[in-house]
């Protein structure tokens, strides 16, 4: 395995192996879990050779954010790496001008809702790194996890709209045993939060559950999400967001039988900010030629 911290070397080395192999690339900000592995080992089926990045991206982080706290776990990520049989891991330092960004990528409207809507900027800041380790890597097919459901409807459109020449794989949601979607920042729960953010994944199997028996009748769907609020907030969870949305658009969904469609999650439990998402029952992804793994 190969550890490039320099984007000229990285070039080189990728120049002639583009040439007679499929790359994959999967981009992380590192703090390897499973979640991050199940994606290395879909890259490993899907292609020849795995780049791995490992960067924390300062510029999808807004001014109050956990920037600084992010959980920096490099030895242990070159571990798991090796382990998984990663080609490249890319570890650069900093890919930012000294002088900052003159020319940077800009999200519009998909980002008006969900984490967009509480993160101003995030998104510009995931499409502008994205974007930029594409050009990098340039790699024949990118890996991401529906976990940031999301991010990988904007890289997506990114990718489409950009006319990008790069294939988009989506990952399953990788869970602890109790359904908990895995995440880096899990380790910031307590004890207590941590048995408590259970509850998020569950309110989400719930009303997808009552949705599938719900007919389609619009004030039911706004009650069932209302009364599922609720219950987290009995339980002392903050619910920023729980929603119904259209899978490729994201737009805001009221017919139950809107298909395809997925249930999205935000909510602070202490001080910890979680998300998931969960497909409903009927619908299937099809957000453009590129993102189920069959069409790879
Ligand atoms: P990071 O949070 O490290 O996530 C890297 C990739 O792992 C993302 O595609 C994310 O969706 C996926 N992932 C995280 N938890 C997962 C889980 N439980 N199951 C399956 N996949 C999971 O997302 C980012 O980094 C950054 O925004 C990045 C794309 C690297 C740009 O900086």
């Amino acid at each position: 395995m190969n550890i490039i911290t320099n984007t000229t070397e990285l070039r080189r080395i990728l120049a002639p192996v583009r040439q007679r192999e499929r790359i994959a690339f999967v981009p992380t900000m590192g703090c390897l879990h499973e979640g991050h592995l199940s994606l290395i080992r879909k890259a490993k089926r899907l292609a020849d050779i795995v780049v791995v990045s490992i960067y924390v991206n300062p510029m999808q982080f807004g001014p109050n954010e956990d920037f600084d706290a992010y959980p920096r776990t490099f030895d242990q990520d070159r571990e798991l790496c090796e382990k998984e049989a990663v080609d490249i891991i890319f570890h650069p330092q900093n890919l930012y001008p000294a002088d900052g960004m003159k020319i940077s990528l800009k999200v519009n409207e998909l980002d008006n809702c969900l984490c967009g809507a509480a993160r101003p900027g995030h998104f510009d800041g995931v499409v502008t790194i994205v974007n930029m380790l594409f050009n990098i890597v340039q790699p024949d097919i990118a890996i991401f996890g529906e976990k940031d459901y999301q991010q990988l409807a904007i890289i997506n459109r990114m990718v489409n709209d950009l006319q990008m020449n790069i294939e988009i794989v989506a990952g399953e949601t990788v869970r602890e045993t109790d359904g908990l979607a895995m995440s880096s920042r899990n380790r910031y729960l307590s004890q207590q939060d941590r048995k408590n953010a259970v509850f998020l994944q569950e309110s989400l199997k719930k009303v997808t559950e009552k949705i599938k028996h719900g007919g389609d009748d619009k004030t039911s769907l706004k009650n069932m999400l209302n009364d599922e609020k609720a219950w987290l907030e009995s339980k002392n969870i903050k619910v920023e967001y729980l929603e119904m949305r259209d899978a490729a658009s994201l737009t805001l969904i009221d017919e139950l039988n809107h298909t395809p469609a997925r249930l999205f999650i935000a909510a602070k439990i202490g001080k910890t900010r979680l998300i998931d998402n969960i497909a409903l029952e009927h619908a299937t992804i099809d957000m453009s030629d590129s993102v189920t793994e069959t069409r790879v």
